[in-house]
């Protein structure tokens, strides 16, 4: 599906795959892992009906980073408009919501009570079915609402299981093999840093702000990738896992030796260079996924991208190459469906009601919850 498509369907003026016969499964999803308090209103037809995401960006950026107490007190200030506002802009009420979704975890505890309390009111308060969506599984699962591929050749399709997933977040970095709803086996995974947080962290080193990721990806456009001779850890090693913290003790030591302020064309090859060796890691590690014996075994026809690094256009780019090059299919999320989003959680809810995967306990919000514990 196209940017295009996503803002009219976020208007709530069509429907596009509504069929007349039956009534589509409407879900409301909530999410506040992190900075962004989010809501949508999502159907089984795959049509997002509204969708609003309040960025807290703003008001971290002066930190270089998330702060969780004030973002706990935001998502409290932002969530009930949050969700009213969603309602509105599908022209809906509670009724029309026949599942509650919100993120249970992973993420910052205190915005995860926040949304997960919303959640849990709005359920008992009218007697709807209540789904407890892990966020990164929320993540995983948005390329089947809706998947482009990075020239937007395969927009609308969906994906189907078993696929091979790169998750990359700011706080998570893993290849799934993912068989189905909740089922998920690891395949590889960072033994250090993410591939966001080290984004992020080379853009504060280079005093461009937060968050770093689509900062330095801009930058790099404009730069030479060879400039700066960056290591790939691991590459040189069988198995999937990542270490990008070699490539950040990298930067830091390039950095000692030129004094800020730096010049344009400098933070250009440098972000270039920097990104350079993150998407040949990844394609290095990815590669080494498809001839492990599991994924032989499961035979994924997609290669797909996820999470907030799933933005990258040159990771995009590189991993589709690796994905025809290996006789797949490439799928990643719209933009605005890679970070942080409502979306993603109504859809996994939606998934997840499906196969009668609903809260009949009370639930405590986790702040680690490994896919693999689903
Ligand atoms: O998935 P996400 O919104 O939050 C977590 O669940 O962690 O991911 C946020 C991460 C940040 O580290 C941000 O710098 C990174 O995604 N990011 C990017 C880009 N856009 C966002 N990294 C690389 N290139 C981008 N264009
Ligand atoms: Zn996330």
């Amino acid at each position: 599906m196209s940017e295009e498509k996503l803002i009219k369907l976020d208007m709530g003026q069509l429907r596009a795959n509504d069929t007349a016969d039956a009534r589509p499964t409407v879900c409301l999803g909530i999410e506040s892992s992190c900075d962004e308090t989010s809501a949508a209103i999502v159907d089984s037809n795959r049509n997002i009906l509204a969708h609003i995401i309040y960025s807290q960006i703003p008001e971290h950026q002066k930190y270089g980073g998330v702060v969780p107490e004030l973002a706990a007190r935001a998502h409290i200030l932002a969530i009930d408009e949050v969700i009213r506002q969603t309602l509105e802009r599908a022209n809906m009420t509670i009724s029309d919501i026949d599942v509650v979704a919100a993120t249970a975890g992973p993420g910052l505890i205190g915005g995860v009570l926040v949304g997960w309390m919303a959640a849990t009111g709005i359920a008992q308060a009218t007697g709807k079915p209540l789904v407890a969506v892990n966020h990164l599984e929320g993540h995983a699962l948005v390329p089947r609402l809706c998947a482009a591929s990075a020239n937007d050749t395969s927009a609308g399709a969906s994906v189907d299981f078993p696929y091979l997933l790169m998750l990359a977040s700011g706080g998570h970095c893993q290849i799934l093999l993912v068989r189905g709803v909740g089922k998920y086996e690891l395949i590889g995974q960072t033994l250090d840093d993410s591939a966001g947080e080290a984004f992020d962290k080379v853009s504060k080193m280079l005093g461009l702000g937060y968050p770093g990721g689509p900062i330095v990806d801009r930058r790099a456009t404009l730069g030479n990738p060879r400039a700066f001779d960056f290591p790939r850890p691991l590459t040189d090693k069988p198995g999937c896992d990542f270490s990008f913290s070699g490539i950040k003790t990298a930067a830091r030591t390039f950095l000692a030796k030129y004094a800020a302020p730096y010049g344009d064309e400098f933070i250009n090859d440098f972000c270039a260079s920097f990104q350079a060796a993150v998407v040949d890691c990844i394609t290095n590690r990815l590669s080494h996924a498809m001839k492990s014996q599991a994924v032989r075994d499961a035979a994924p026809k997609t290669l797909v991208v996820a999470g907030g690094v799933a933005k990258n256009s040159a990771i995009r780019a590189a991993m589709e190459k690796l994905a025809n090059d290996n006789g797949m299919l490439f799928a990643a999320p719209p933009m605005n469906l890679c970070t942080d989003n409502g979306a993603m959680i109504a859809w996994a809810g939606l998934e997840n009601y499906q196969i009668g995967n609903i809260v009949r306990e009370p639930v405590a919000p986790r702040p680690r919850w490994p896919l693999t514990e689903l």
